[in-house]
C-alpha cells in the first residue's frame, strides 16, 4: 500500500483469549488462537497505522510494524488498552473471558480427598462496552466482533446496541465451523446503516476487507 491511507492514525486492537487465575498454578481460559486479531492488527500497519495490539497469551509471533502489548487477565486486558487511549481506532477481536475467579488461591489448592474446591466466579469488565463508552477519550470509530454459536444475526444486532460500539462482525462458531482455532471465517459485517455478508476466506482476506472498510470510512469523512 504505497499511500498507506491510515498513516497518522492510532489503532487498538485487542486479540487472543484471557487467562483467569484460580491459583497460582491454573487458570480458567478459551479456545481463541488470536489469528483474526493478529491479521487486522498487521493489516492496519500495513495501512500505515500506528498499531498497540493488546494481546491475551497465544503463540503468534508479533506482527511487523506493530506494537504488541502481552497481557494475561480481562483485567489486565482493560488496563493496557486504557493505557493506549487515545486511538482513533478500536478493534475488539480477543475472547475475553465472561468471569474470574472472585478469590485467587495464593498457594496452589490441594487435593485432600474432601469435597473438590468450588470456585465463587465474579464478572469481568467489558472492555468494548468500556471503550465504546469512554466519553471524550472514546476512539472514532469502535469495532467488536460476535462469535455466536446460534441466531447469529439477532444476537450481534442486538451486542452492536447493548455495548455500543459503531461496527459489529458477526460469525458463527457453533461446532463444525472450526473458526476458533482454524485459519478460515465467515462473517457479516453490520455497520447500522448496512448489513453485509461476506463469503467464507482467510481470516487474513477478512483482515484485508475490514481495513480498507475503515480506511474507506474515514476517507469518505476526511476530516483527516
Ligand atoms: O459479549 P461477547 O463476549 O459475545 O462480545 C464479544 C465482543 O465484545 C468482542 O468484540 C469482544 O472482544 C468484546 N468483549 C470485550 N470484553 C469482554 C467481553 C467481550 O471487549 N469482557
Amino acid at each position: 500500500f504505497p499511500q498507506r491511507p491510515l498513516k497518522d492514525f492510532h489503532a487498538l486492537v485487542t486479540a487472543g483469549p484471557t487467562h483467569e487465575a484460580i491459583d497460582p498454578v491454573r487458570y480458567i481460559a478459551n479456545h481463541s488462537s488470536g489469528r483474526q486479531g493478529y491479521a487486522i492488527a498487521e493489516v492496519l500497519a500495513e495501512l500505515g497505522a500506528c498499531v498497540t495490539l493488546v494481546s491475551g497469551p497465544t503463540d503468534l509471533p508479533v506482527p511487523p510494524g506493530v506494537e504488541r502489548v502481552r497481557v494475561s487477565s480481562a483485567q489486565e486486558m482493560l488496563a493496557a488498552c486504557e493505557a493506549a487511549l487515545p486511538v482513533d481506532i478500536a478493534v475488539c477481536v480477543a475472547a475475553v473471558g465472561d468471569w474470574s475467579v472472585a478469590q485467587v488461591a495464593d498457594e496452589k489448592l490441594k487435593k485432600l480427598g474432601g469435597a473438590p474446591p468450588s470456585l465463587t466466579l465474579k464478572e469481568n469488565p467489558d472492555i468494548l462496552a468500556t471503550l465504546s463508552k469512554a466519553g471524550p477519550l472514546r476512539p472514532r470509530l469502535v469495532i467488536g466482533f460476535a462469535a455466536e454459536t446460534n441466531n447469529v444475526l439477532a444476537h450481534a444486532l442486538e451486542k452492536r446496541q447493548r455495548k455500543g460500539c459503531d461496527w459489529l462482525v458477526a460469525n458463527g462458531v457453533g461446532a463444525g465451523t472450526n473458526v476458533f482455532g482454524g485459519q478460515r471465517n465467515r462473517v457479516t459485517l453490520l455497520t447500522g446503516q448496512e448489513e453485509e455478508s461476506w463469503p467464507e476466506m482467510s481470516k487474513f482476506d477478512v483482515a484485508r476487507r475490514l481495513a480498507q472498510r475503515i480506511s474507506d470510512y474515514f476517507s469518505s469523512l476526511s476530516i483527516k
